[in-house]
């Protein structure tokens, strides 16, 4: 657990913290990033840390891998790369620096370290868990697979190192109905998230899809009403669903796709209006990019990835804590199932 006063008063000591609105006029070029969401004043809050952060990063040789959730003085003010589950884990695996430090959750800054054995991973927050990967343990794989022989197990990377160990491949949420397409067997287990498993079930008919009863207490909150009492009120809006929503949810959306594909849908089309049916930053994090586009209707907060803010960020680079430690024998074996995954994203992308 972190002791906040503490953290607080040596981070004090150590840096200039103050608000100021000085800086954050002569830091305008980050902040034109976040123009629309977020007033001057504001950001001259973030600003000295944002300047922090920056600096040690190039002392310590550290590198920020930061989830498209991260908020948006995160995502544009620290982040070398930002990005979905898939491509934060393709970055990891090409990533230069000793230091990685993973602003997202927990199984993501483990994926990094899977990936990176001999780097050092940070995660600001050891408590930035994922109601996914907290729904299933490798004992629930073994169940599935004692109840359906012979089906491979392919489990979203919303999953501890163990379960990954335990499964044969790991998808995301943006490759996994061509992974399951492209398995040989008839019978496909999916764990841990039950809506993801029934989209791609609709989208792969000629399968037989078997889900574990997990998921993501930001998406499985909406439901297909709210979009449709939105839709009847702004029609003109083009509503774009996450695929960790249930489906009944997915069937009254215009798309649907990862937390990136969701990014590129929007640029490439430039609706008059969009409803991200998703979690909160992510329309904060592209709004000044798409000026011409109204970001409408209402949005889900993750609590998880909101516990990584720039204050543990910065406490995190400054005193090298929070490393992220996977057993030797589980890492190697849960990096079979993620490089799988991996490289038949790679063959079908081709
Ligand atoms: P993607 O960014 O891969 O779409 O995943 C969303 C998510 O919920 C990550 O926790
Ligand atoms: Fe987990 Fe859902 Fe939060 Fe993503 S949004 S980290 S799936 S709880």
């Amino acid at each position: 657990m972190l002791d906040f006063a503490a953290m607080r008063a040596t981070l004090a000591e150590a840096y200039d913290l103050a608000p100021s609105l000085t800086l954050a006029e002569e830091m305008r070029d980050i902040h034109a990033r976040m123009d629309r969401v977020m007033p001057l004043p504001d950001f001259a809050r973030h600003a000295p840390y944002i300047r922090a952060i920056n600096r040690l990063k190039a002392e310590k040789n550290a590198v920020i891998l930061a989830h498209n959730y991260m908020t948006p003085e995160i995502y544009h003010g620290v982040a070398d790369v930002v990005g979905d589950s898939l491509q934060l884990a393709v970055e990891a695996t090409k990533v230069e620096a000793q230091t990685i430090v993973q602003c997202g959750v927990h199984f993501m800054a483990e994926t990094s370290k899977i990936l990176n054995p001999s780097k050092t991973v940070l995660i600001p927050d050891m408590q930035a868990g994922c109601s996914l990967a907290e729904s299933i343990t490798a004992a629930g794989i073994a169940e599935m697979r004692a109840k359906y022989p012979g089906a491979p197990v392919v489990s979203y990377v919303n999953t501890t190192a163990e379960v990954k160990a335990a499964s044969d491949i790991c998808c995301t949420s943006s490759n996994a109905a061509q992974i399951v397409a492209a398995l040989p067997e008839d019978t496909i287990i999916m764990t841990p998230d039950q809506y993801l498993a029934q989209n791609v079930a609709k989208q792969v008919p000629h399968k037989r899809v078997v889900w574990w009863a997990g998921s993501c207490i930001v998406h499985e909150q909406y439901t297909p009403q709210d979009l449709r009492e939105f839709r009847a009120l702004h029609p003109e809006t083009r509503i774009i669903a996450h695929p960790e929503c249930p489906p009944d949810v997915v069937a009254e959306a215009d798309y649907s796709g990862s937390t990136s594909g969701i990014i590129d849908y929007v640029t490439r089309e430039q609706p008059s209006a969009a409803m991200l049916v998703t979690e909160c930053s992510m329309a904060s994090n592209i709004a000044d990019a798409l000026p011409a586009v109204e970001f409408v209707g209402p949005c889900n907060m993750c609590p998880y990835m909101k516990k990584i803010t720039l204050e543990k960020i910065l406490w995190s680079l400054h005193t090298g804590g929070q490393e992220v430690v996977v057993d030797p024998v589980i890492s190697t074996k849960a990096r079979v199932a993620v490089e799988r995954m991996i490289e038949l994203s790679r063959k079908i992308a081709q």
